[in-house]
């Protein structure tokens, strides 16, 4: 049901143009996402790294109560474009989010919440940062954990928290769920 729900709702909310194009294997990734999500219907939800929304969406469809706090520099060259298109699903879809466009390294903390998504800085010292800000989150869900920088980020940070990370392949990427 959730997974249809994804699929009916992702290509119709996608960016026009967008290089990254809404394909079965994008929609597998972002219904792998969700499902963390179902599973633990949050009341409040971080997300670092929010783009255009569509994450921000498939996590709205699996849990619709939860309120947002979504954080992004919007620092790559399509990031206006993105923000405008992030805005327009917010207020389609009604979504409980704010967003704080800032640099995630000019952080030193953030509000607790029941979830995290950590999806911004792909560095491995930006990653580690970004981890490191909601490391009282009780469930982090950490995207390109194939990126070795980011890997050894969420590694490291494990072994700092004394948490645990159980690593799984969508088919796109690979996700990491933190606890
Ligand atoms: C991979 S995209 C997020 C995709 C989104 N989570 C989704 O799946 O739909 C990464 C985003 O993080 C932002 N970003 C990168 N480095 C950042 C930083 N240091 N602080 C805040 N945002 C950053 C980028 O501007 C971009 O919008």
């Amino acid at each position: 049901m959730l997974d249809q729900h994804i699929a009916d709702a992702l290509p119709k909310a996608w960016m026009r143009d967008d290089w990254f194009a809404c394909d079965a294997q994008v929609i597998r990734h972002y219904q792998a996402k969700a499902a963390v999500v179902a599973a633990i219907q949050p009341k409040t939800g971080i997300e670092i790294g929010t783009r255009c929304g569509y994450s921000l969406l498939s996590f709205h469809l699996a849990s619709p109560q939860t309120h947002w706090l979504c954080v992004d520099g919007w620092v790559d060259s399509d990031s206006m474009q993105c923000r405008e298109h992030w805005k327009r699903l917010v207020a389609e879809w009604t979504i409980h989010a704010h967003v704080m466009r800032i640099d995630s390294r000019k952080l030193t903390e953030l509000p607790a919440a029941d979830f995290a998504h950590v999806d911004g800085d792909h560095s491995y010292a930006g990653a580690l940062h970004d981890l490191h800000l909601v490391a009282d989150v009780p469930t982090i869900l950490a995207d390109d954990c194939d990126n070795a920088s980011v890997r050894q980020a969420v590694e490291d940070f494990c072994a700092s928290t004394k948490r645990k990370a159980a690593f799984t392949d969508d088919g796109l990427r690979q996700l990491a769920v933190i606890t």
